[in-house]
């Protein structure tokens, strides 16, 4: 992917050179906005109103794509539409969501051009043109308003989610190697070529579309438009912290394609912090003297460390919690259920020790790669392979038996 830099900076846009190459029966926009909605009642007619004036002179279309509001926001997007027949209204009931809704708007479009925006007004129109006029020219396939570049902005964005935006925006452009400043915007345009090149490979879940179509073709030429990024006044934002996680997902699914699942990589990912976390409990315990304790059970068990019990307890833990509310967030538990479930998942916690402790016993046993490995090398690698089986049976166990997933 090439990134430009703003071929049209500074040059003047002429909306008569548009108009002079649309088919000219009248019916055919330039562009299509496509504007998703979910609870945006207050602000539409607000933002029909702000389109209308920033697009004067560039024939185009407006497509509301409404998760069936609750507050009715269709409605009132049909009323629009009665007087002002370049709004059209897509009513979806079903496969709710950001991605789909944008996807869905996309599809019926008939302009060159094919523009998402916010409905939340947190996207300024008026730099609509310019991104429009670029890629119409043949400049660029892609133009991506962004807050990132010079003479953009965040609005008042507190420093946490600045913070975060920031890491997406690194895990973008070092993991998918995109060179655009804000990939994770809401705001962009693509040619009707574009779309259709990319539309089929689309994963319509999640929220990051732009990522989607720019972190999948390399080729595209991809141009930067700076806006500042608006405060909302009405209504409330949809992302919650669900977004984090299935913008990771995202991620690896486009940099791995769909071989590995990624969901297996959050819960890789939650192991490994289990394991930091594991280590740094036993240390502190063992530094503050946490006591051993005698069973009487079993000679070979005792006796038992405190700081290892407390250490393996604490991970589990925290391995719970994380996968609930990270890797396994579409089934987690909630309420009362949070304690069968956690007493299941500490079973299984158990039989993931077993498997291990028994494949690293059985390899020491017959000695595998003892001669070629030595010793202490041989014994690393057998806790290592007992590791990986215990890990890919604990995932069968927790995706078969307690966060059983949907097949798609
Ligand atoms: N149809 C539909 N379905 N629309 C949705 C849904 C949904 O499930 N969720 C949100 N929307 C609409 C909102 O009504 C709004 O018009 C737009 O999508 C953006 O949603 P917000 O809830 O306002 O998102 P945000 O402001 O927190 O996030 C924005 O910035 C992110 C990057 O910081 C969006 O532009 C994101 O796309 C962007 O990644
Ligand atoms: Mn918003």
């Amino acid at each position: 992917m090439r990134t430009l830099r703003d071929p049209v900076a500074g040059r003047r846009y002429d909306p008569a050179a548009m108009l002079d190459e649309s088919p000219g029966d009248g019916t055919t926009p330039v562009l299509s906005v496509v504007t998703p909605t979910f609870n945006e009642a207050d602000n539409l007619p607000l933002l029909v109103e702000g389109l209308r004036e920033s697009l004067a002179g560039i024939p185009h279309e407006i497509i509301v794509a409404d998760d069936d509001s609750p507050d009715g926001t269709w409605s009132v997007a049909e009323e629009l539409g009665r007087s002002d027949p370049s709004i059209r209204v897509i009513r979806r009931f079903h496969d709710h969501g950001l991605s789909a809704a944008v996807l869905d708007g996309m599809s019926v479009a008939r302009g060159r051009v094919l523009a998402v925006m916010d409905a939340d007004l947190q996207h300024d129109p008026s730099v609509l043109p310019r991104m429009v006029e670029t890629l119409d020219a043949g400049d660029a396939d892609v133009a991506v308003g962004s807050r990132a570049t010079e003479g953009g902005g965040y609005g008042d964005w507190a420093a946490s989610r600045r913070f975060v935006s920031w890491v997406a925006t690194f895990i973008a452009r070092v993991v998918l190697r995109v060179g655009v400043s804000d990939p994770m915007s809401g705001y962009f345009a693509i040619t009707r070529r574009t779309y259709e090149r990319g539309a089929p490979g689309i994963n319509p879940r999640g929220f990051k579309i732009l990522l989607e179509f720019i972190g999948r073709d390399r080729t595209l030429r991809v141009v930067e438009v700076p806006f500042e990024f608006r405060n909302r006044i009405h209504g409330e934002t949809k992302l919650n912290r669900s977004v984090i996680r299935s913008y990771l997902l995202a991620v690896a699914e486009l940099r791995l394609g769909r071989q590995v699942d990624p969901a297996f990589l959050l819960y890789v990912l939650v192991g490994v912090v289990g394991l930091a976390v594991n280590s740094i409990v036993f240390s502190v315990a063992e530094a503050l003297g946490v006591p051993q304790f005698t069973t009487g059970l079993n000679e070979a068990l005792d006796p038992i460390y405190g700081s290892f019990v407390l250490s393996v307890f604490v991970s589990i833990v925290v391995v719970f919690i994380l996968n609930n509310e990270f890797t396994f967030w579409e089934q987690r538990y909630a309420g009362w259920k949070l304690l069968p479930a956690f007493v299941v998942f500490t079973g299984m916690s158990i039989i993931g020790t077993l498997v291990h402790v028994g494949v690293f016993s059985y390899l020491q046993d017959v000695g595998f790669l003892l001669s070629l490995l030595g010793d202490a090398g041989a014994r690393t690698v057998h806790n290592l392979l007992g590791a990986l089986v215990a890990l890919i049976v604990n995932w069968y166990l927790n995706t078969t038996y307690l966060w059983r997933r949907r097949v798609r």
